[in-house]
């Protein structure tokens, strides 16, 4: 998957010969799952048709700040489109363009968004090249990528003069290349280690038969989904659950018993920068399990349980430079219960849910949590989707770690 998925991107064309390619570069960037609104400046238009790309995008294309053939047509609201926008890339960028967005020009709607921007915004340039190499480009330039907009540069080639030299646009693939390559590079968690476990496990009985839990896997899977598109290396070990990773940046490890997880965690703890434990493991496993599917006899039937291995606490008597995150289900005294759980299983941080609050525990897509730290701080959250409250938890760790 790609880290444009998702992203709305903003892309702004300008009158130029390379605007034909915006067309192949919608195509490209709705292909990688990102959300595509155009703008376009009124000589753009004269290149490629607004159609083309509200047809491609599957969103309407705006080049005007009213729409001058529809009397009740509203102002096509800048600031809106800019703060839509995840990231706003300008390409094709013409030389008359970028040296207006140079100098705080604002006499179009592209030039009226970009001054409204607060996303990252990139340009690829587009022009001959004498025009490319004239120090005022060159001084153009320079101004645009002091205020932190980043240039995609122009390729060498023929143009489309006949000459040839540098100022062809980069190819829409490169530019997608681009786009991606940066955002990853930038991306808060990229080269961290993460180790997750999810859902529940299932101990069993005897061949058709086990003790489980109410886990469905949503919290950790969120956590793990949420760190690699924050840039993290995920080993996601899971316990049996019916749930799908959207992400392939995670890699996932299906375990079914405790005993297998404290294996799989123990197996990549070493090469861990930040375990999060999130499964709700069973405490305990039948003592014996039968090899044969037990026959019904009795009115009674007893098992005999054994205490399974604490995968949290066992990791925690091991850890160096590892940050330990753990989960506390809990439904009296949980602040105290909460606490205690930390500091006996050494930990740098556990995430409190109480099966009291609405909205949280297992099978929900909410969830409500309280973050309590090694130094006592306590940090309530409000009821959140399981997606976000994810984001909650890495927030804090990229804040408190030097990650
Ligand atoms: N945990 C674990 N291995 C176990 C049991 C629990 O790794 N065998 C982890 C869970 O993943 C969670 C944390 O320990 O991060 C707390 O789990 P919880 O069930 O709330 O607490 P327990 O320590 O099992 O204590 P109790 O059930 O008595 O509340």
């Amino acid at each position: 998957m790609s880290v444009l998925n998702g992203k709305n991107i903003l892309l702004g064309v300008t009158g130029g010969i390379a605007a034909y390619k915006a067309a192949f570069l919608v195509r490209l960037l709705v292909k990688k799952g990102a959300n595509v609104k155009v703008v376009m400046t009124p000589s753009a238009k004269e290149f490629v048709t607004p159609l083309t790309l509200s047809t491609l995008s599957k969103n309407e294309v705006f080049s005007s700040f009213t729409n001058e053939e529809n009397e009740n047509a509203q102002w096509n609201n800048h600031v809106e489109l800019s703060l839509w926008a995840d990231l706003f890339l300008v390409a094709p960028a013409t030389a008359n363009t970028l040296s207006k967005m140079a100098n705080g020009t604002s006499d179009n709607l592209l030039l009226a968004c970009y001054l409204s921007a607060k996303c990252p915004v990139y340009y690829a340039p587009a022009m001959d090249l004498d025009m490319y190499k004239h120090p005022t480009t060159a001084a153009t330039f320079e101004k645009l990528n002091s205020f932190g907009n980043i240039q995609i540069p122009a390729a060498f080639g023929e143009l489309a003069s006949g000459l040839i030299g540098q100022g062809r646009m980069a190819e829409p693939d490169e530019i997608v290349s681009f786009l991606e390559n940066d955002i990853l590079k930038k991306l808060p968690l990229r080269g961290k280690k993460f180790l997750i476990t999810a859902g529940p496990t299932y101990e069993a009985i005897d061949p058709v038969r086990f003790i489980g839990n109410h886990s469905s896997g949503k919290m950790g899977f969120a956590i793990a989904e949420a760190a690699a598109m924050l840039g993290a290396e995920v080993i996601l070990i899971s316990g049996p659950t019916a749930l799908k990773l959207e992400n392939d940046f995670v890699k996932i490890i299906h375990v079914t018993s405790a005993a297998e997880m404290y294996e799989a965690a123990h197996e990549y703890f070493d090469h861990t920068d930040i375990a999060i434990l999130s499964a709700a493991v069973a405490d305990y496993r039948p003592s014996e399990v039968a090899s044969e599917k037990i026959k019904k006899k009795d009115q009674a039937l007893t098992l005999q349980l054994t205490k399974t291995k604490d995968i949290l606490a066992s990791l925690g008597e091991i850890k160096k430079k590892q940050f330990l995150v753990g989960f506390a289900l809990e439904t009296e005294n949980e602040k105290e219960n909460a606490k205690l759980k930390l500091k006996k299983k050494n930990l740098d941080l556990i995430v409190l849910n109480s099966l009291r609050d609405k909205g949280a525990g297992f099978k929900t897509d909410t969830n409500k949590i309280t973050l309590i730290t090694k130094d006592n701080k306590v940090l309530p959250f409000t009821v959140k989707s399981k997606k976000e409250v994810a984001k909650d938890i890495l927030e804090y760790i990229i804040e408190h770690t030097n990650a």
